[in-house]
Order: C-alpha cells, then sequence, then structure tokens
C-alpha cells in the first residue's frame, strides 16, 4: 500500500519535473530564435591606458543602437569594433579578444558598406577633454541569430580605422569590454 502511494507521487513529481523541463526549453528555443533586447558592454583599459566606458547595445527593430559614453581618450578619431571572442583574460593588450567578427568572411569595410565585417563600426570621435560619445545605428549587428554580438567584445583602438585591408590600421587596443545581456533600461 505504502509502496504503490510512494510510486504514484513519485512519478507525479516525474511528470510535473519533465513539464517544467519542457516549458525551459521552449523558453529557452524562443529566446534563441528572437534574440535579447539589450546588451551592455563594460570597457575596461588595456596595460596603462586610462580608457573606459559603458555602452548599451539595443535592438530597435532591425536596427541596433548603440550608444554611451568612453572617457581617457586621446582627442581624435578611434577604430571601434566587435571582436570575435568575450576573452579578455588578456588584458595587458587586448589580443584575446581575437580579429574583427567576421562570420561572413567578408572584408573590412566601413560601417555603411554592404560588404564588410559584422563587428565594423568605423570610429568613434573624443573631444579635447578625451570623451568619446557614441551614437550609432546599425542594421548589421544583432543580439541573437548568425550576427548575434552576444558573448563576443567590444573594442576601442588607439588610432583610427583607415578602413585598409584586412582590418583598418587603427593600431593597438586601448579599451575591451565582454559584450552582455543587460535587464530593462533605468528610467
Ligand atoms: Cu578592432
Ligand atoms: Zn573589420
Amino acid at each position: 500500500m505504502y509502496a504503490k502511494v510512494v510510486l504514484v507521487a513519485c512519478s507525479m513529481l516525474l511528470f510535473v519535473a519533465g513539464d517544467a523541463r519542457a516549458q525551459n526549453k521552449a523558453a529557452a528555443a524562443a529566446h534563441a530564435d528572437m534574440g535579447a533586447s539589450r546588451a551592455v558592454a563594460v570597457l575596461l583599459p588595456t596595460g596603462q591606458n586610462k580608457v573606459s566606458g559603458v555602452v548599451f547595445f539595443d535592438k530597435k527593430g532591425d536596427t541596433v543602437n548603440v550608444s554611451g559614453k568612453i572617457s581617457g581618450l586621446t582627442p581624435g578619431m578611434h577604430g571601434f569594433h566587435v571582436h570575435q571572442f568575450g576573452d579578455i583574460t588578456g588584458l595587458t593588450d587586448g589580443m584575446s579578444a581575437g580579429g574583427h567578427f567576421n562570420p561572413e568572411n567578408k572584408p573590412h569595410g566601413k560601417p555603411e558598406d554592404k560588404e564588410r565585417h559584422v563587428g565594423d563600426l568605423g570610429n568613434i570621435k573624443a573631444g579635447d577633454d578625451g570623451v568619446a560619445t557614441i551614437d550609432i545605428k546599425d542594421s548589421m549587428l544583432d543580439l541573437g541569430g548568425a550576427h548575434s554580438i552576444l558573448g563576443r567584445s567590444l573594442v576601442v583602438h588607439a588610432n583610427p580605422d583607415k578602413f585598409t585591408q584586412p582590418v583598418g590600421d587603427a593600431g593597438g587596443r586601448v579599451a575591451v569590454g565582454v559584450i552582455g545581456l543587460a535587464g530593462p533600461p533605468k528610467q
């Protein structure tokens, strides 16, 4: 009698657990298909550099709005790209972030080019105060699917991206940050 009750209780538990697993799986699949709506990168300085900042990525329809502030830069233009790996263990020079995020094996390009690395965001411009305010709209980046930048890294370079091959000759990496999921914006 006891054994039977325990057996029934156990099978009910298994049923409930199985149902929860199925729901989690469905939620994960939906998440993978639709992608996220917001991501963030907290930029850390490499080596002896003093560059830092916070950059948000907001998905709006087919566009991703890239916005934020980066400080500690030398005045002028700095190459600005999404790189392949979200690995910033090599914080002396940022090289562990790998090359430009280029899932379709295209040449390096300008942000407005149809043929470019997905990660090619061109240049940001710092004022005399060393601060760059970023406001970019890009329709090649995504927060889900093959062009997803989640788990990759954002890199700021010492020099301007000159749009030469293979990677724009933008010099060293002065700041790097992992691109991760963000919660909804604070009002
Ligand atoms: Cu770069
Ligand atoms: Zn590139």
